[in-house]
């Protein structure tokens, strides 16, 4: 990513000290200055960070997982340190997601059979699922929307021209994270919203913006580089309710964003209906988003059960 968030330059705007600009929403606000909002936004990382941390094991194994020199011995004693984690990690890399041919029996067995990524994403899904398993009702929900996006954002990645799609499970995982942190923050108050709001794509974030002056993709983002998340993870989450945007920063970035909003479309209506829906299926063919990763509905009609397959897999076996 060509920007400050490697190079260190100080950003053209009046954003708060800890906002990063290619992070930031960028539209023109006719209530706030953007030094306001991105103080409101600086205020709500600080409460974000303080109300969740990753967990310390499996921080300390995502941090390895990306170093491709990484003795894998000892990523492996970390990780089967914690017998629960180790458990945990095997049922995820057996499931329909990852679907080996041969079982993993060990997670030096998944780690060789899966790779350093594959694992690291299965870490970072266990954490997510770990860190807001006593969420309910609401919360809940958008927990479980993390886990169905992050598993059809894989099927779809994978299925893509076979080609795949780098960082589309973690981002898929945590796109909503902001959302989940603003609803445990008590700000806004979602539980007062229309219901049929919450479910309709790219509004919510809007209203956020309206009452807060920042959106849940912006602040996401910032808490993942704060979790040492992987910045273009961060970028595409700062970026899944614009697309416009996404697209222009070409494939590594637009490809990952097309691909986590139609997965984000497809978990809703998996919620709704097990069947396919050809209605549903060509009118999320139509959208910019499949038409940018050329998904048409005949594909995504036959891909359905194997999407529902990963989603109803990866909610069994990253909750706890
Ligand atoms: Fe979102
Ligand atoms: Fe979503």
């Amino acid at each position: 990513m060509a920007s400050s968030l490697q190079t260190g330059q100080p950003s053209h705007r009046r954003l708060a000290e800890s906002v990063v600009e290619e992070l930031w929403f960028g539209d023109e606000e006719p209530h706030r200055t953007e030094l306001e909002a991105s103080r409101s936004l600086a205020a709500a990382l600080g409460t974000a960070t303080g109300l969740k941390a990753f967990p310390v094991v499996l921080a300390k194994a995502f941090s390895l997982l990306q170093k491709p020199d990484e003795s894998r011995a000892k990523i492996v004693a970390l990780i089967e340190q914690d017998p629960a984690l180790s458990s945990r990690l095997l049922r995820v890399a057996n499931s329909a997601l990852y679907a080996p041919k041969r079982e993993c029996s060990s997670v030096f067995d998944a780690m060789t059979r899966l790779g350093n990524k594959n694992v690291s994403d299965i870490v970072a899904g266990i954490a997510v699922f770990g860190m807001f398993s006593d969420v309910k009702g609401l919360g809940a929900r958008v927990r479980d929307h993390s886990g169905g996006v992050a598993a059809i954002a894989r099927v779809l990645a994978v299925e893509w021209r076979h080609g795949g799609a780098d960082h589309v499970f973690l981002a898929g995982l945590m796109h909503d994270v902001g959302k989940l942190l603003m609803m445990q923050a008590g700000t806004p108050r979602y539980e007062l919203m229309e219901p049929a709001l919450l479910q309709t794509p790219d509004r919510v974030h809007l209203v956020e913006r309206e009452l807060t002056g920042f959106d849940h993709a912006t602040l996401g983002a910032h808490v993942l580089l704060a979790w040492q998340i992987p910045s273009e993870v961060a970028q595409i989450v700062a970026l899944h309710h614009q697309p416009g945007r996404a697209f222009e920063l070409g494939e590594a970035i637009g490809l990952p964003v097309a691909l986590v909003r139609i997965a984000d479309r497809i978990d809703i209506q998996a919620g709704n209906a097990a069947a396919p829906d050809p209605e549903f299926c060509a009118a999320l063919a139509r959208d910019e988003s499949a038409a940018y990763a050329g998904f048409s509905d005949v594909a995504l009609t036959a891909m359905w059960p194997k999407l529902l397959a990963a989603r109803a897999d990866a909610l069994s076996t990253l909750a706890r």
